[in-house]
């Protein structure tokens, strides 16, 4: 049908131009062998990529006049085809163009010469070029594995003449010869990208290594990805706690957000549960993986982003973000991966660290702690001992002095008085060393030594006290003495603090292994949250002694009391924590 676009894939016989001499090609054989030479010049002088391209455009364009060219590298895994190079013309590349789909596309698929020779505007015919006026000649660059590459011609404008065949076959020899120029051109970049990559990855490592500061290392990869990968914004985000991934990282045209948990929904929390990179051409239409909270703001297009994993936990992301829509790949996503396995390996080292960094100077604090309070206790026992033995000791001295300078008759009355002041000396040093360790804790165990501590109560407070034991059997030492320690503490303060009038003490173990006490009272009460950081400034480190030596006994303490509503202290240790019985 006249008037029809002519839309043809053309399989040309590889026979050397001219033989018909009804049609002698344009350009003559005579043109042919000089073009190719000129391009295996280019390539021998080892010109980059850019320059080799250059030439070959060059040379075609002497055998083949054409408007415009773009040269495209084909991916045969992926099925696409990315142009790398383009001369005249002012339309916008497509950044990847599928198999199958345009005209270059169709080539890159069949390996097949691609004719397009109307000047119908193409309205309806699939893999038409979207352009009127325009003629397009696709030749694919076969290599021995196949479709390498894409030489796409343009013919823009009207008047522009048809692809003659004479043409079609010169331009198929000469690409048959370019495709080796390309070949290596190709080689010889992706070396060369290597070599850069390697650089670059060096200068990371180098600047990164022994850093265990993560602000550190994290601003050291952001340059040397600069060397690599092309982009305006760049972001990481860590786990910071269980369930929180947080910003912990961004370039600096990036605003706000740093340090804060990502909301449910971001992209890197995607990347992070699949562990998956991913390409996006544009996030401002493309919400497949979710948002992108920072690079959002910061007008960028393309974004590409990796988890980072580090023994076999994907624990974070690292995302960069450029305004251009589509330019990113494959490609980067690879590169950025291979960054991403070592900055996660840094990164893991120095949280690594960190956390060893912070456990030791917690138990630092929490042995300096345990040492006032043990001082604390000493100091108390000191007191006791001045105020009652040595007070008491001194004054049978003063009596026993008095007794000798006195008549016989008297003496029967003051011995009667140095005994009975000598007997309360010795009830305090009883008592004393009852407090320090009552000898009934390793005599006779856990329950009759608490057992003492409440008749103690009783007796001296006037306090009514209830022991509810269903222990059977002792617990281990080390449970006995922590148990111990801290219920003693708790009586004490009952009878410090409490003024209450009954107190009950329960004592059984749990779920086998958890040895179980509870103590409560119905005294006066406290505010726990408010008192506990007063007593801690105020130096009454009885209750925090309590709390850290269940604390390192691997236990639990459930304070509850409340002005007005009593006391109720809820311990529990394993019920055999090891240790020698004493
Ligand atoms: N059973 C209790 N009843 C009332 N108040 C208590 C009780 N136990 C502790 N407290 C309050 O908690 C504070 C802190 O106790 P603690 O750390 O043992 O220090 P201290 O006994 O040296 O004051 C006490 O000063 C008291 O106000
Ligand atoms: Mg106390």
């Amino acid at each position: 049908m006249a008037g029809q676009r002519e839309l043809q894939v053309r399989s040309i016989p590889l026979v050397t131009g001219g033989d018909d001499p009804a049609d002698p090609p344009r350009g003559g054989p005579s043109g042919l062998p000089e073009a190719l030479l000129e391009v295996a010049t280019a390539l021998n002088s080892g010109l980059d990529r850019e320059e080799v391209f250059g030439r070959i455009a060059a040379q075609l364009q002497r055998l083949v006049p054409f408007t415009a060219l773009v040269i495209g590298r084909v991916d045969a895994d992926a099925r696409v085809v990315t142009p790398v190079f383009a001369q005249g013309g002012d339309q916008e590349l497509a950044p990847r163009i599928p198999f199958g789909e345009g005209l270059t596309g169709r080539a890159a698929e069949s390996g097949e010469v691609v004719v397009y020779n109307s000047d119908d505007p193409p309205d309806t015919a699939e893999g038409a070029p979207p352009v009127p006026d325009r003629r397009m000649l696709v030749l694919p660059l076969v290599g021995p594995d196949g479709v390498e590459g894409t030489l796409t011609l343009f013919r823009d404008g009207s008047g522009q003449p048809a692809w003659r065949d004479d043409e079609v076959h010169l331009a198929r020899l000469f690409a048959a010869q370019a495709q080796v120029a390309v070949h290596n051109a190709e080689l010889w970049s992706a070396a060369e990208e290597r070599a850069k990559r390697l650089a670059a990855m060096n200068g990371i490592l180098q600047a990164a290594s022994g850093s265990l500061d993560v602000a550190a290392i994290c601003r050291a990869y952001e340059q040397g990805l600069r060397d690599l990968i092309p982009f305006e914004g760049a972001a990481i985000a860590m786990r910071t706690a269980p369930g929180v991934v947080s910003s912990i990282w961004q370039s600096e045209n990036l605003a706000g957000g740093l340090g804060e948990p990502l909301p449910p929904g971001s992209a890197p929390l995607w990347a992070i549960r699949h562990r998956r990179g991913y390409v996006i051409r544009d996030i401002r239409t493309d919400l497949r993986f979710g948002h992108h909270p920072g690079l959002q703001e910061s007008g960028a297009a393309a974004v590409v982003a990796v988890p980072l994993v580090a023994r076999g936990q994907a624990f974070g992301a690292i995302g960069l973000g450029h305004g251009t829509p589509g330019l990113y790949d494959e490609r980067t996503l690879a590169l950025l991966e291979e960054v991403g396995r070592q900055l996660a390996a840094a990164l893991d080292t120095a949280v690594l660290h960190q956390e060893v960094l912070e456990r030791k100077a917690d138990q630092s604090a929490l042995l300096g702690k345990l040492i006032s309070a043990q001082e604390e206790e000493r100091q108390s026992i000191a007191n006791d001992l001045h105020d009652d033995t040595v007070q008491v000791l001194a004054a049978a001295l003063v009596q026993l002095d008095h007794i000798g300078a006195t008549t016989p008759e008297q003496q029967p009355e003051l011995l009667r008085k140095l005994r009975s002041t000598l007997r309360s000396a010795m009830e305090s040093a009883r008592k004393l060393m009852f407090d320090l360790r009552p000898p009934v804790l390793d005599a006779e165990g856990l329950v009759a030594a608490l057992q003492q501590q409440l008749d103690l109560l009783r007796t001296e407070a006037g306090v009514s006290v209830e022991l509810d034991c269903e222990l059977e059997e002792r617990l281990g030492p080390t449970t006995e003495t922590v148990l111990f320690r801290s219920l003693q503490e708790a009586l004490r303060n009952v009878r410090k603090h409490a003024r209450a009038a009954n107190v009950r003490l329960e004592l059984r173990r749990e779920a086998e292994d958890q040895a179980v006490a509870v103590l409560s009272d119905d005294g006066v009460g406290f505010d726990v949250a408010e008192m506990l950081p007063k007593a801690l400034a105020g130096g009454h480190l009885g209750l925090h002694a309590l709390l850290e030596r269940i604390d390192l006994a691997g236990g639990k303490v459930d304070l509850r009391s409340g002005p007005g509503e009593g006391t109720r202290l809820r311990v529990s240790v394993p019920a055999d924590l090891g240790g020698v019985p004493k």
